[in-house]
């Protein structure tokens, strides 16, 4: 089949964990006959330094006419460090998630056995976690009325959210419940927020359209620590745009790295997958980032475009990857030289080939592997 994928490298190890997840998806075209034409455009603090606008038109219009989009990583210390800058890298993307109608991301969190040892949690606690979180994406504190007095004394954000908003992501998110573990847990402030209110009543309503679905709520701080504490206890978590960005991040320490985390984000026609992670400027141009979050966005991009045997294919390959600890230095105790072109080759090759005859299995075995 012919797809046209949209690709916005964006920032930072952006272009070199991308340039990872193109290998996987080539290595999928060639198995599978498959033809993916890239138009690659640009977002973020790049495309300020090339046109100054985080988000030029055309690369609207490219990632309009793309089945699916996969996206690097936003962000500069040049920008980061100067409150008072006009342009922002961020503000790129967030026009994107917007125009484009983004409003469901999902961000899939599980403990990977392989890890479980360096991980900073418990074995006990984290062995077994697997939790999808819904986070709204278009709406809240993000996208209200921002003021700064003209003394700068004074600075405000608005938040709000409407029932619409609400309904069509808390919809999905007990459409997945269904086919997981049935239950949903919404993640809220509603002994404090006007807004958290609106979401519990609005999600209670729907519950009885969802009636083998178990719906619990948790006050966002005690989630945090209940993520921590408990992580096995949830199962799909649905929350608003802040509180999904925050409790994402923490998630992702169970996953061993935040190089691991994918995400896919989805709305009306179009949808975008990129790592959860940022765009780690000071590993910027080393061949040290961890690729497999990008590459395994590329495996939820393939899932959305109905590819799913392809999108398991990459699956194995991170699973291997890390079985044999052909990983970067963030997760990798036992090598210090594993380089993001290695994990990328490692995974296109093993999609090419994934019997145990591969030379490179072979050689890694015998401590000789041409790979590292
Ligand atoms: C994320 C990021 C973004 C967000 C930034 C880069 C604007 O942290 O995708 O989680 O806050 O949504
Ligand atoms: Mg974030």
């Amino acid at each position: 089949m012919k797809f046209n994928i949209a690709i916005l490298p964006g920032d930072g190890i952006g272009p070199e964990v991308t340039a990872q997840a193109k290998k996987a998806l080539d290595a999928i075209a060639d198995v599978y006959n498959h033809t993916f034409i890239y138009r690659e455009a640009l977002m973020g603090a790049i495309a300020i330094d090339k046109t100054g606008n985080p988000l030029p038109e055309e690369t609207i219009d490219i990632c309009e006419e793309s089945d699916a989009i996969l996206f690097g990583a936003i962000g500069d210390p040049k920008y980061d460090n100067n409150p008072s800058a006009k342009v922002r890298p961020e503000q790129g993307l967030l026009r994107l998630r917007k125009q484009l109608g983004l409003f469901c991301n999902i961000r899939p969190v599980k403990a990977y056995e392989q890890l479980i040892d360096e991980s900073p949690l418990k074995k006990h606690i984290i062995s077994g976690t697997d939790i999808s979180i819904y986070r709204e994406l278009t709406g809240g504190i993000y996208f209200g009325e921002k003021n700064l007095s003209e003394d700068g004394q004074v600075a405000s954000d608005g938040c709000s959210y409407s029932v619409e908003e609400i309904e069509r992501i808390a919809h999905l998110a007990f459409k997945e419940a269904q086919k997981r573990r049935k239950k949903l847990t919404l993640v809220d402030k509603a002994n404090v927020l006007e807004t958290s209110r609106l979401w519990r009543r609005v999600v209670t309503d729907m519950a009885s359209e969802y009636p083998d679905v178990e719906l619990d709520f948790l006050f966002v701080d005690n989630a945090a620590m209940q993520m921590i504490l408990n992580p096995k206890q949830f199962d799909v978590i649905l929350t608003e745009n802040l509180f999904g960005d925050i409790i994402s991040d923490e998630a992702s320490v169970i996953g061993g790295s935040i190089g691991l985390l994918a995400s896919a984000s989805v709305g009306k026609k179009n949808a975008l997958f990129e790592p959860i992670h940022g765009s780690f400027p000071e590993g910027a141009g080393k061949n040290i980032a961890n690729p497999i979050a990008s590459i395994l966005s590329a495996a939820m991009l393939l899932d959305h475009l109905g590819l799913t045997e392809e999108a398991g294919l990459i699956r194995k390959g991170v699973d291997k990857s890390l079985k044999l600890n052909i990983t970067t230095p963030d997760i990798n105790t036992k090598h210090d030289n594993v380089t993001t072109d290695k994990v990328g080759d490692f995974i296109a090759d093993f999609i090419v080939n994934p019997n145990e005859t591969n030379i490179n299995f072979t050689n890694i075995h015998l401590g000789q592997s041409t790979i590292i």
